[in-house]
C-alpha cells in the first residue's frame, strides 16, 4: 500500500492521546496526507460497537469478537482505502491492544489472538507502532485524575499489569516495528523521541519512492 499505518499503544493512562496530534501536525508540516482514527471505532458501525464494548461486561470471547468485528469494518471502510490513496493513517489502538488486553489481560493467550488476527487482516501490520510505557500504578493515579473511568480502566492492577507485560513481550519479539518510551520522562522528551521515530520512517519512505 501506498500511504504508511502508523498505531498508538499502552495501558490506560499511558499517555499515548497526546502525542497523536503532534505526529499528524509533524507530517502535514511535511506534505503528507493524514488521517486519525481509533479502534475500537472509526466508522459508524465501529463507534456502535465501541459504545456496546465499554459499556457493557461480557465474556473474554466475546470482547475479543467484538473489537475484530470492529477491526475489519474500520480497515475496509476507512484504512485500507485511506492507504491506497498514499494518506498515512494514525490509528489510537489496533491490535496489538487485543493481544495485551483480551490476550494478557483476560488471558485468552496470545494464540487465540494471532488466529483472528490472521482471519481478519492476513499479512497486513502497522508499520510501526508507538508503545506509551508506564508502571501501572502511575497510570492508574493518571486515569484517575481525569474524572469519568471506563469498564476496562477500572479493571485490577494485576488485569492491568498483564496488559503491559503482554505489550511488552510483543515490543520484544518486533523491535523494529514496535517502539517503547517510557511516558515517565517529560512529555518534551517523550515528544522528541517519538517525533524521531516518524521521522526516520518518512525519510525511509521519501527514499524509497520512485
Ligand atoms: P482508549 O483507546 O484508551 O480510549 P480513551 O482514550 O477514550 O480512554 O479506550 C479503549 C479501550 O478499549 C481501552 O481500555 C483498551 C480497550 N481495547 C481492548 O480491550 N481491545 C482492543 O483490541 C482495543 C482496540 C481496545
Amino acid at each position: 500500500m501506498k500511504g504508511k499505518f502508523i498505531t498508538f499503544e499502552g495501558i490506560d493512562g499511558a499517555g499515548k492521546s497526546s502525542h497523536i496530534d503532534a505526529v499528524k501536525a509533524f507530517l502535514s508540516d511535511r506534505g503528507i496526507a493524514v488521517r486519525s482514527t481509533r479502534e475500537p471505532g472509526g466508522t459508524m458501525l465501529g463507534e456502535r460497537i465501541r459504545a456496546l464494548f465499554l459499556e457493557n461486561s461480557m465474556s473474554a470471547h466475546t470482547e475479543a469478537l467484538l473489537v475484530f468485528a470492529a477491526r475489519r469494518e474500520h480497515l475496509e471502510r476507512v484504512v485500507w482505502p485511506a492507504l491506497e490513496e498514499g494518506s498515512w493513517v494514525l490509528c489510537d489502538r489496533f491490535t496489538d491492544a487485543s493481544f495485551a488486553y483480551q490476550g494478557g489481560g483476560r488471558e485468552l493467550g496470545a494464540s487465540v489472538i494471532a488466529k483472528l488476527a490472521d482471519w481478519v487482516h492476513p499479512e497486513f501490520q502497522p508499520d510501526l507502532t508507538l508503545l506509551f510505557d508506564l508502571p501501572p500504578d502511575a497510570a492508574r493515579a493518571r486515569v484517575d485524575g481525569r474524572g469519568v473511568v471506563d469498564r476496562i480502566e477500572q479493571e485490577s492492577a494485576a488485569f492491568h499489569t498483564r496488559v503491559r507485560e503482554a505489550y511488552l513481550a510483543r515490543a520484544r519479539n518486533e523491535p523494529e516495528r514496535i517502539h517503547v518510551f517510557d511516558t515517565r520522562a517529560s512529555l518534551t522528551i517523550v515528544r522528541e523521541q517519538v517525533l524521531a521515530s516518524i521521522a526516520a520512517l518518512a525519510d525511509h519512505a521519501a527514499t524509497v519512492r520512485p
